[in-house]
């Protein structure tokens, strides 16, 4: 999913107030993805220190996260405004002392304030195999927590426990531990699933044996008779006809098994 990611410099932030009087400026290239910070009238960017004084809760472990480093040009020299890119510019809520519905924008659960930048994000929720994030079901921020660290929480680099929390949450079947424990868990649950949407069945990477070929690679050579598929040291030659792996009756507890070794059943 690497490609998916947004690049930094392909983003070309527009302050609210540049586009007062309904200029809107649409993207002149396709190289460049055009991004709007919420609009609040009459109010100017002030930067993530200035919310520090009374969300010491958000802005602590922030300056860490992909979202700090987002930078809306038109609000310099305030420096970072990583906060104000999700919330709008924080001038008037903070001259009124903060509070609810006080001049700022609460994205809420509404994943349409992520769909600001995250335009291939949205793609991928309109794939037939989908979480049903279009459908109100679910939201970002049930995966992502758009405060701290956590917002790594499932992006690689962290240990499968961390990384598949969230699903842990709503997949207890997949997720509990099991007897004969399948190795690939341990990359996580993005080994095999696209977890925003895809094309295949069960958001699968791939829908066909290839899934299982990554890491379970062909023997081939030496000792192996020609026209032979040999995985794992046992000849897969008529069963790989049947169908993928998973399917036609064979490694059917993919996830693991609390009875068969090779995850039969
Ligand atoms: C990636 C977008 C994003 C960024 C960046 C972001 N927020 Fe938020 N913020 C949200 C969303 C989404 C919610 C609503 C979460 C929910 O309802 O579960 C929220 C909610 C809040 C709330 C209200 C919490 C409540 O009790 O309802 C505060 C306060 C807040 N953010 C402050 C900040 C501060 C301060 C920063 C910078 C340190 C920041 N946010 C950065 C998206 C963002
Ligand atoms: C002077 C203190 C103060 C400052 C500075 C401040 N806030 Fe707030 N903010 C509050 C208070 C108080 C609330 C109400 C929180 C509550 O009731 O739990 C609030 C609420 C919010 C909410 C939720 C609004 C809603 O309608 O649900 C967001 C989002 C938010 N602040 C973002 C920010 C951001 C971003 C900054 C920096 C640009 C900032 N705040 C700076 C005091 C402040
Ligand atoms: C103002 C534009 C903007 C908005 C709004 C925004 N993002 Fe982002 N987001 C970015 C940028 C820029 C990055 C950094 C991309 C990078 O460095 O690869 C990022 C990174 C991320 C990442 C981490 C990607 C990674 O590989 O580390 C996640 C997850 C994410 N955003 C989710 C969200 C969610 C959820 C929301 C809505 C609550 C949201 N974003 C709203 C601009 C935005
Ligand atoms: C079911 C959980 C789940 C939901 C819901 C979800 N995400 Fe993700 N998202 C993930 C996981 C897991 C990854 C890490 C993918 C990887 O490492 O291959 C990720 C990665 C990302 C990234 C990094 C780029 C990429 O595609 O790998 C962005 C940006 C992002 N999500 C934004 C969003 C936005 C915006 C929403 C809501 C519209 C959302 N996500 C909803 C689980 C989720
Ligand atoms: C908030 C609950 C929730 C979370 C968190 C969640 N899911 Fe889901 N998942 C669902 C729902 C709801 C469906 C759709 C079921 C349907 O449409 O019938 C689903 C469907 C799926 C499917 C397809 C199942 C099928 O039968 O087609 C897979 C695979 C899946 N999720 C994997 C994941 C992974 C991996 C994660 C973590 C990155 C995750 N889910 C996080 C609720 C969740
Ligand atoms: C080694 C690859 C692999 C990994 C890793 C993996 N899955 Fe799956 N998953 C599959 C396959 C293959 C299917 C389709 C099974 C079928 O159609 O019978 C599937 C199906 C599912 C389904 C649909 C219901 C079902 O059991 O058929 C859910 C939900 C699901 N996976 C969640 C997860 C979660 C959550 C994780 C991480 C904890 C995860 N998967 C890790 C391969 C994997
Ligand atoms: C991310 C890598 C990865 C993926 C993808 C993966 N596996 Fe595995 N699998 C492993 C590892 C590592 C082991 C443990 C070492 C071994 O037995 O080769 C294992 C073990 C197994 C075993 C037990 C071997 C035995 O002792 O009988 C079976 C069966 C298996 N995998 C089937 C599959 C199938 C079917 C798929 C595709 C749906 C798949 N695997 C996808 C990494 C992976």
């Amino acid at each position: 999913m690497g490609t998916t990611r947004i690049q930094h410099a392909r983003i070309l932030m527009i302050a609210g107030t540049a586009l007062a009087g309904g200029l809107l400026i649409s993207c002149s290239s396709l190289e460049r993805t055009l991004v709007v910070a919420p609009q609040i009238p009459d109010a100017t960017f002030t930067g993530n220190r200035s919310c520090a004084d009374c969300h010491v809760n958000y802005t602590r472990g922030f300056a860490s996260t992909p979202h700090a480093r987002v930078q809306i040009p038109a609000a310099k020299p305030v420096g970072e405004t990583g906060c104000e890119s999700c919330h709008g510019p924080g001038s008037r809520h903070i001259a009124a002392g903060g509070g609810r519905g006080k001049f700022i924008v609460n994205p809420g659960k509404d994943p349409s304030a992520c769909f600001q930048c995250h335009l291939e994000t949205r793609a991928q929720f309109h794939l037939p195999q989908r979480h049903p994030v279009m459908e109100g079901k679910m939201n970002c921020v049930q995966c992502h927590d758009p405060h701290g660290l956590e917002i790594l929480k499932p992006a690689g680099g962290m240990s499968m426990a961390r990384a598949d929390e969230p699903c842990a949450q709503c997949h207890r079947d997949q997720t509990r531990p099991r007897v004969y424990a399948h190795e690939a868990m341990r990359e996580g649950c993005t080994a095999c699933h696209q977890p925003h949407g895809s094309i295949n069945a069960k958001m699968l990477i791939q829908p066909d044996l290839n899934l299982c070929l990554r890491c379970h690679a062909q023997v081939q050579g030496a000792g192996v008779p020609n026209g032979q598929f040999v995985i794992g040291a046992i000849n897969h030659s008529t069963l790989v006809t049947r169908g993928a792996c998973w399917t036609s009756g064979c490694h059917t507890a993919i996830h693991g098994s609390d009875i068969n070794h090779h995850l039969l059943y």
